[in-house]
C-alpha cells in the first residue's frame, strides 16, 4: 500500500513493456506516464521547485512562469497547487487542449503563443514572452526548464538509477530529445558507470536541437526549434531522426494492443526500432523511456480528421496493412508520405483543436 499527502510523492519507476511481441526486436519500454502530472516532467518540475526554494529565488508572493508544451506545464501545476504557489505556464497553439484544460484546473493561469518568431518559431517566440514579463514584473520566477540543471539531475539521481537497478546488463538505452534534460541526466549517470551503455538519442525531423534543417513539428514534446542549452553531445553516442509519420504509425501500432502512448514515445519506440534493425542487435539489452501515455493526443495523434488533414490520407494505411501479420521485416522500410499540407492550414487545424 502506498499512502501519500503530496502528490508528487508517488512515481510508478518500475514499469516496462515487452515490445517484442508487438514489433519484433527485443526492446524494453520504461514507462514514465503513472504518476500524478501524466508524464516524466514531474521529475524535473519537482527538483527544479525544490532548488529554486532551496536557493531562495521561490519567496512567499512569487509567481512561477515557465515556456512548456504542456506536460511540463502540467506538473508544475500540480506542484505549484500542492505547495501553495501561483504558476503562469506560456504555451503555444500546438499544445494538447487536455493539458491546458488540465493546467486550468489545477488553478494556473496558461498564455497561448499563437505566431512563432520568424527565427527560432514557437519556442523562440514562447522564451521572448517569458523574458519580457520577468523584465516587466520581479514577482515572477522564471525556471528555465531549458538551461537550468536541476532538470537533467532529476534523471540522473531517478530515471537513470531506476534503470540501471532493473538492466545492469543494460547495453543501450533509447532516449527522446526535448529540452534534453532527460537525455543528459541519464547519458550522465551511464558514462560514470563501468559497464559501458550506449545512449542513442531520439528526435524529430524539422527539430535543430543536434543540427539540421528546421521544419515543420505538429508532435508536442520531441525536438527543439533552437539548439538545447543543456544539450552536451559529447555524452550522445548516436542520434536518430524520425518522420512524424513514423511516429503517428507507431503510436496506433501501439495503440492496437491496448498501450495507448503519446506521440513523442511513438518516435522513441520508431527511431529505436531503425536502430535495432541496422545494428546485430539480437543479443543487446536495450530500453527506451516512455515520456507518457496517449490521452493526451486523442483530439491529434488518435484522431482520424487531424491526422489525414496533416499527414496525408495514408498516412496509416502501412500500418493498417501490417496490423494482423505477425511483426514485419518492412517496418524497416516504411514508406515516406508527401506532407503537402501547408504550414498555416496546420496552424489553423491545431488552432481549432482549441474551441
Ligand atoms: C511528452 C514528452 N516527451 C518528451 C519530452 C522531452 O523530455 P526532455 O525535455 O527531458 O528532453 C517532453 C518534454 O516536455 C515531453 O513532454
Amino acid at each position: 500500500m502506498s499512502v501519500i499527502s503530496d502528490p508528487q510523492a508517488f512515481n510508478e519507476e518500475n514499469l516496462y513493456v515487452d515490445l517484442r511481441p508487438i514489433f519484433g526486436p527485443s526492446l524494453f519500454l520504461k514507462c514514465e506516464g503513472f504518476n500524478f502530472a501524466g508524464s516524466i516532467k514531474l521529475k524535473a518540475a519537482t527538483e527544479m521547485v525544490e532548488a529554486a526554494a532551496r536557493d531562495g529565488v521561490l519567496t512567499p508572493g512569487a509567481v512561477i512562469v515557465e515556456s512548456s508544451s504542456g506536460n511540463l506545464g502540467v506538473a508544475l501545476s500540480v506542484i505549484a497547487a500542492s505547495k501553495g504557489y501561483r504558476f503562469l505556464c506560456v504555451t503555444d497553439s500546438r499544445c494538447n487542449l487536455s493539458a491546458r484544460l488540465l493546467m486550468e484546473a489545477l488553478g494556473s493561469q496558461v498564455h497561448i503563443i499563437a505566431e512563432p518568431d520568424a527565427a527560432d518559431g514557437f519556442l523562440g517566440a514562447r522564451i521572448n514572452y517569458v523574458r519580457a514579463l520577468c523584465a516587466a514584473d520581479d514577482r515572477y520566477v522564471w525556471l528555465n526548464q531549458y538551461a537550468n540543471p536541476a532538470n537533467w539531475k532529476a534523471h540522473y539521481c531517478t530515471t537513470a538509477p531506476a534503470i540501471a537497478r532493473q538492466f545492469p546488463q543494460l547495453d543501450v538505452l533509447f532516449v527522446g530529445a526535448g529540452t534534453t534534460g532527460t537525455l543528459m541526466g541519464c547519458a550522465r549517470y551511464f558514462r560514470e558507470r563501468l559497464r559501458p551503455v550506449r545512449v542513442v538519442a531520439v528526435d524529430s525531423v524539422g527539430s535543430v536541437a543536434f543540427g539540421g534543417t528546421p521544419g515543420r513539428r505538429m508532435i508536442p514534446g520531441l525536438g527543439a526549434s533552437i539548439r538545447p542549452p543543456l544539450l552536451d553531445e559529447s555524452y550522445v553516442d548516436d542520434v536518430i531522426h524520425v518522420e512524424e509519420a513514423d511516429t503517428i504509425r507507431a503510436c496506433h501500432r501501439l495503440a492496437r494492443r491496448g498501450f495507448l502512448f503519446g506521440g513523442s514515445t511513438g518516435t522513441v519506440v520508431s527511431g529505436a526500432m531503425r536502430w535495432l534493425a541496422r545494428h546485430d542487435a539480437s543479443d543487446l539489452t536495450a530500453v527506451a523511456i516512455a515520456p507518457d501515455l496517449g490521452e493526451r493526443y486523442l483530439d491529434t495523434i488518435y484522431q482520424t480528421n487531424w491526422l489525414q488533414a496533416i499527414y496525408g490520407r495514408d498516412v496509416l494505411s502501412v500500418e493498417r496493412q501490417s496490423a494482423s501479420a505477425p511483426p514485419d521485416p518492412g517496418w524497416r522500410n516504411s514508406q515516406r508520405h508527401d506532407l503537402d499540407v501547408p504550414l498555416e492550414a496546420c496552424h489553423q487545424i491545431a488552432l481549432r483543436s482549441w474551441s
